[in-house]
Protein backbone atom coordinates (compact mmCIF):
# COMPACT_ATOMS: atom_id res chain seq x y z
CA UNK A 1 0.00 0.00 0.00
CA UNK A 2 2.65 2.48 0.97
CA UNK A 3 4.11 1.59 -2.33
CA UNK A 4 1.04 2.95 -4.02
CA UNK A 5 1.28 6.33 -2.80
CA UNK A 6 5.23 6.78 -3.86
CA UNK A 7 4.50 8.97 -7.00
CA UNK A 8 6.59 9.01 -9.65
CA UNK A 9 9.02 12.01 -9.63
CA UNK A 10 7.99 13.71 -12.20
CA UNK A 11 4.67 13.89 -11.37
CA UNK A 12 5.27 15.13 -7.57
CA UNK A 13 7.16 18.12 -9.18
CA UNK A 14 4.78 19.03 -11.97
CA UNK A 15 1.77 18.87 -10.14
CA UNK A 16 2.31 18.31 -5.95
CA UNK A 17 -1.54 18.44 -5.28
CA UNK A 18 -3.05 15.83 -8.33
CA UNK A 19 -4.77 12.50 -7.14
CA UNK A 20 -3.44 10.06 -9.76
CA UNK A 21 -5.88 8.04 -11.42
CA UNK A 22 -5.38 3.87 -11.26
CA UNK A 23 -2.92 3.13 -13.75
CA UNK A 24 -5.82 0.85 -16.07
CA UNK A 25 -7.34 4.32 -15.96
CA UNK A 26 -3.87 6.32 -16.71
CA UNK A 27 -3.99 4.25 -20.13
CA UNK A 28 -7.72 4.49 -20.85
CA UNK A 29 -7.01 8.54 -20.51
CA UNK A 30 -4.44 8.26 -22.51
CA UNK A 31 -5.63 6.53 -25.36
CA UNK A 32 -8.87 8.71 -25.21
CA UNK A 33 -6.26 11.48 -25.32
CA UNK A 34 -4.44 10.16 -28.65
CA UNK A 35 -7.50 9.03 -30.18
CA UNK A 36 -10.42 11.64 -29.47
CA UNK A 37 -9.04 14.69 -28.60
CA UNK A 38 -5.98 14.07 -31.11
CA UNK A 39 -8.67 14.19 -33.93
CA UNK A 40 -8.71 18.15 -33.43
CA UNK A 41 -5.32 19.05 -31.38
CA UNK A 42 -3.47 16.24 -33.98
CA UNK A 43 -2.06 12.89 -32.81
CA UNK A 44 1.36 14.56 -31.18
CA UNK A 45 -1.11 17.52 -29.94
CA UNK A 46 1.05 20.40 -32.45
CA UNK A 47 -2.82 21.01 -33.61
CA UNK A 48 -5.57 21.23 -36.11
CA UNK A 49 -9.19 22.37 -36.06
CA UNK A 50 -8.02 22.98 -32.19
CA UNK A 51 -4.76 24.56 -31.04
CA UNK A 52 -1.91 23.02 -30.12
CA UNK A 53 -1.40 21.01 -26.38
CA UNK A 54 1.81 20.97 -26.68
CA UNK A 55 3.83 21.69 -23.05
CA UNK A 56 5.22 25.25 -24.58
CA UNK A 57 1.75 25.87 -25.92
CA UNK A 58 0.18 25.70 -22.77
CA UNK A 59 2.74 27.48 -20.31
CA UNK A 60 1.80 29.89 -18.90
CA UNK A 61 -2.27 28.89 -18.90
CA UNK A 62 -3.14 27.98 -15.48
CA UNK A 63 -4.24 24.33 -14.60
CA UNK A 64 -7.82 25.29 -13.20
CA UNK A 65 -8.73 27.50 -17.03
CA UNK A 66 -7.21 24.05 -18.85
CA UNK A 67 -9.08 21.32 -16.84
CA UNK A 68 -11.92 23.29 -17.08
CA UNK A 69 -11.91 23.65 -20.55
CA UNK A 70 -11.62 20.14 -20.76
CA UNK A 71 -14.49 19.15 -19.09
CA UNK A 72 -16.87 21.84 -19.93
CA UNK A 73 -15.45 22.06 -23.12
CA UNK A 74 -15.67 25.72 -25.01
CA UNK A 75 -18.97 27.54 -25.93
CA UNK A 76 -19.40 28.66 -29.26
CA UNK A 77 -16.32 27.12 -30.42
CA UNK A 78 -15.76 23.16 -31.69
CA UNK A 79 -13.75 22.34 -28.27
CA UNK A 80 -16.93 20.16 -26.76
CA UNK A 81 -17.64 19.43 -23.13
CA UNK A 82 -15.97 16.11 -22.23
CA UNK A 83 -17.92 15.72 -18.38
CA UNK A 84 -19.83 12.56 -19.46
CA UNK A 85 -16.25 10.70 -20.02
CA UNK A 86 -13.56 12.92 -17.79
CA UNK A 87 -13.48 13.96 -14.50
CA UNK A 88 -12.60 17.05 -12.75
CA UNK A 89 -9.55 15.59 -11.12
CA UNK A 90 -8.64 13.18 -14.17
CA UNK A 91 -8.94 16.62 -16.44
CA UNK A 92 -5.94 17.94 -14.30
CA UNK A 93 -4.08 14.88 -14.29
CA UNK A 94 -4.33 14.97 -18.34
CA UNK A 95 -2.69 18.65 -18.01
CA UNK A 96 -0.17 17.38 -15.87
CA UNK A 97 0.45 14.93 -18.71
CA UNK A 98 0.35 17.10 -21.60
CA UNK A 99 2.48 19.81 -19.74
CA UNK A 100 4.93 16.57 -19.28
CA UNK A 101 5.12 16.96 -22.99
CA UNK A 102 3.05 13.53 -22.08
CA UNK A 103 1.77 12.09 -24.16
CA UNK A 104 4.58 12.50 -27.12
CA UNK A 105 4.65 8.82 -26.82
CA UNK A 106 4.06 8.24 -30.82
C1 LIG B 1 -14.09 18.70 -32.20
C2 LIG B 1 -12.73 19.19 -32.01
C3 LIG B 1 -12.09 19.04 -30.65
C4 LIG B 1 -11.96 17.90 -29.89
C5 LIG B 1 -12.44 16.50 -30.23
C6 LIG B 1 -11.21 18.28 -28.71
N1 LIG B 1 -10.90 19.61 -28.75
FE1 LIG B 1 -9.91 20.68 -27.32
N2 LIG B 1 -10.20 22.39 -28.37
C7 LIG B 1 -10.77 22.47 -29.61
C8 LIG B 1 -10.77 23.87 -30.04
C9 LIG B 1 -11.29 24.40 -31.37
C10 LIG B 1 -10.18 24.60 -28.98
C11 LIG B 1 -9.94 26.12 -28.93
C12 LIG B 1 -11.16 26.75 -28.31
C13 LIG B 1 -11.02 28.26 -28.32
O1 LIG B 1 -11.11 28.85 -29.39
O2 LIG B 1 -10.80 28.83 -27.22
C14 LIG B 1 -9.83 23.65 -27.96
C15 LIG B 1 -9.21 23.98 -26.77
C16 LIG B 1 -8.71 23.07 -25.87
C17 LIG B 1 -7.91 23.41 -24.71
C18 LIG B 1 -7.49 24.80 -24.30
C19 LIG B 1 -6.18 25.09 -25.01
C20 LIG B 1 -5.67 26.47 -24.74
O3 LIG B 1 -4.55 26.75 -25.22
O4 LIG B 1 -6.34 27.26 -24.08
C21 LIG B 1 -7.59 22.25 -24.10
C22 LIG B 1 -6.73 22.07 -22.85
C23 LIG B 1 -8.19 21.19 -24.86
N3 LIG B 1 -8.88 21.72 -25.93
C24 LIG B 1 -8.09 19.86 -24.54
C25 LIG B 1 -8.77 18.84 -25.20
C26 LIG B 1 -8.80 17.49 -24.74
C27 LIG B 1 -8.02 16.94 -23.53
C28 LIG B 1 -9.60 16.79 -25.60
C29 LIG B 1 -10.00 15.35 -25.53
C30 LIG B 1 -10.56 14.88 -24.27
C31 LIG B 1 -10.05 17.74 -26.61
N4 LIG B 1 -9.55 18.95 -26.32
C32 LIG B 1 -10.85 17.42 -27.70
C33 LIG B 1 -11.30 21.42 -30.36
C34 LIG B 1 -11.42 20.12 -29.92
Amino acid sequence: MRSLLALPLFAVFALPAASEPAPARQAELLHLLRNDCGACHGLTRQGGLGPPLTAPALAGKGDDVLAATIVHGRAGTPMPPWVALVAEDEARWLVSRLRQGAANDR
